[in-house]
């Protein structure tokens, strides 16, 4: 069966983004010219995805109302002649037919991605973590549903860390099958480089079978007391084949400060109307 549904998950609190996200969602900061959310949704777009289900919560809104029509603001553009940005944010509330649902209390990634179990139905389904951004010629989960297609099973993205950052990721002991392609063997959650059974760490892509849900309702609380998908995809080995997809594209890890200016300086220098001026100007600082 197609992959038609994306799970993007932005119910978490972003405490590495405090104070600001104190009062406005992470997914909503800018990233050059577009919020970061919309890169997610334009990347689902772009893979075939027909229905985008949002895990949200308290203090999320902003994100609901950045896909609505806002007739006043469209008035507002008419009146004005703005044609250009008029036809700009019709196309954003075109883009597709979104969904939201509540993760009513934040009980970690697993039980946000159960939160959309009934939307999603018995049907395989593509999970974007939005803070993992990732430039690539060919969208990540575009990439990803050709494998799922070959192969028919759960695929989870990696990417090569640095041997010191396992302890940040979810890291694959691999089998490989093909150049970019491993079967999955097991997971470790976040393990010290010692420990480490490679240096593949599962980034913010997944496709995933439905059987998944009915794993992460018997999966109990694990690291700080929440539901983790990690821990739910161990337990989901026993009974089903998980592939581990090396995708190509450079990934940027939008959910740090650091990670997001990273992302902030290539992007923008790649920017048709900026790139050119802010190579010259950061010439000129350094
Ligand atoms: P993170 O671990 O990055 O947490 O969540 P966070 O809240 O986004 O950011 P920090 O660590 O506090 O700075 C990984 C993904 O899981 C979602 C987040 O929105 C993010 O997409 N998530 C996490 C939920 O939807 N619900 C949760 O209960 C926890």
């Amino acid at each position: 069966m197609k992959v038609r549904k994306a799970v993007i998950t932005v119910a978490g609190w972003g405490t590495r983004f405090l104070p600001i996200t104190k009062a406005q969602p992470k997914e909503m900061l800018p990233l050059v010219d577009k919020p970061l959310i919309q890169y997610a949704v334009e990347e689902a777009v772009n893979s075939g995805i027909e229905q985008i289900i949002l895990v949200t919560a308290m203090g999320k809104q902003a994100i609901e109302d950045y896909f609505d029509r806002s007739f006043e603001l469209e008035y507002v553009l008419e009146q004005k002649g703005d044609v250009r940005r008029l036809q700009e944010i019709r196309e954003l509330s075109d883009l597709v037919n979104v969904c939201y649902i509540r993760q009513k209390e934040q009980l970690g990634l697993g039980h946000a991605i159960l939160t959309a179990k009934d939307i999603v139905g018995r049907e395989p389904f593509a999970v974007f973590l939005p803070d993992d951004i990732v430039d690539s010629k060919v969208p990540v989960l575009k990439q990803m549903v050709e494998v799922y297609e070959q192969h028919k099973t759960n695929v989870v993205a990696v990417d090569r860390v640095s041997i010191q950052d396992t302890t940040k990721y979810g890291i694959i002991e691999p089998k490989k099958i093909s150049s970019h392609i491993y079967q999955v063997l097991s997971l470790a959650e976040k393990p010290e480089p010692a420990q480490a059974p490679s240096n593949l760490g599962v980034v913010g892509r997944y496709i995933l079978m439905p059987q998944i849900f009915d794993v992460l309702e018997a999966t109990p609380p694990g690291k700080n007391q929440e539901i983790q998908l990690t821990d739910a995809l161990q337990l989901l080995l026993r009974q089903q084949a998980i592939l581990a997809y090396e995708f190509e594209g450079v990934r940027y890890d939008t959910g740090t400060p650091l990670g997001w200016l990273e992302a902030t300086i290539a992007f923008a220098l790649k920017h048709p109307d900026i790139g050119h001026k802010l190579r010259e100007y950061l010439r000129q600082l350094l």
